[in-house]
């Protein structure tokens, strides 16, 4: 399973990248603005530092919700870096946009999947990923993984070769269970990959190793 981080800190992307833990970056509007990043000169130029900072996938989101629009911003968001992808919400005129944009040899990130059939429908138009959200679905007390594991069912039997990018993931406990059901991609907080890393016997065989050193050593 690849993993994207799900952020637009810089810092994060860098400590996750120099650690070799990361295929790819995943934004939204909502994460740049947690940055400070407003207007759009600042916004493009924020998706290129990103692209310069990771080597993988960086999908970058339309503010667009009109198809001809959407497609224009579109164009220029994938004209920043060869690693963009564009992010586009699962609406009518959004799957229209997939269409044009696949067109054009652009590459599409559906998102705010929230059912089988939303993500069938893009996956129909050409994206090249879907972001089903979990945690979003788990807080209105359905199941998230539930979704993960149809979508991973579905595609495999129609053999669709748009791969499934698990988001809207809270903690680790997701990340397992998403290693687990066969999505492509986890978009994750860096602190819930970094989480995966935890063991009590690994701390405790950790100490264990280095006390035992001590005592002999000084
Ligand atoms: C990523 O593509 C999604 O935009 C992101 O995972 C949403 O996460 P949230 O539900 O925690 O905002």
């Amino acid at each position: 399973m690849k993993f994207f981080l799900d952020t637009a800190n810089l810092d994060q992307i860098r400590t996750a990248q120099e650690m070799g833990i990361i295929d790819g970056v995943t934004t939204n509007p909502s994460l740049m603005a947690k940055e400070g990043i407003t207007g759009e000169t600042n916004i493009l130029d924020h998706y290129v530092k990103i692209c310069n900072l990771v080597e993988g996938d960086v999908s970058a989101e339309v503010i667009s919700t009109e198809y001809k629009s959407m497609v224009s911003e579109g164009e220029k968001l994938a004209s920043l870096h060869p690693q963009i992808v564009v992010k586009i919400p699962v609406i009518a005129e959004g799957i229209k946009a997939i269409k044009a944009l696949t067109s054009k040899d652009i590459r599409t990130n559906c998102t705010l999947i929230f059912n089988p059939g939303q993500a069938l429908l893009a996956a129909k138009a050409g994206a090249s990923y879907v972001s089903p959200f979990i945690g979003r679905l788990d807080d209105i007390g359905q199941d998230g993984m539930e979704l993960i594991h149809q979508l991973v069912h579905i595609f495999d039997v129609y053999g669709m070769t748009t791969e499934i990018i698990a988001a809207s993931i809270r903690n680790t406990s997701h990340i397992l269970q998403c290693m687990d059901s066969g999505a492509h991609v986890a978009t994750c907080p860096l602190d819930a990959i970094t989480g995966l890393l935890n063991h009590p016997l690994t701390e405790a065989g950790l100490e264990k190793f280095l006390s035992d050193h001590r005592r002999l050593n000084g």
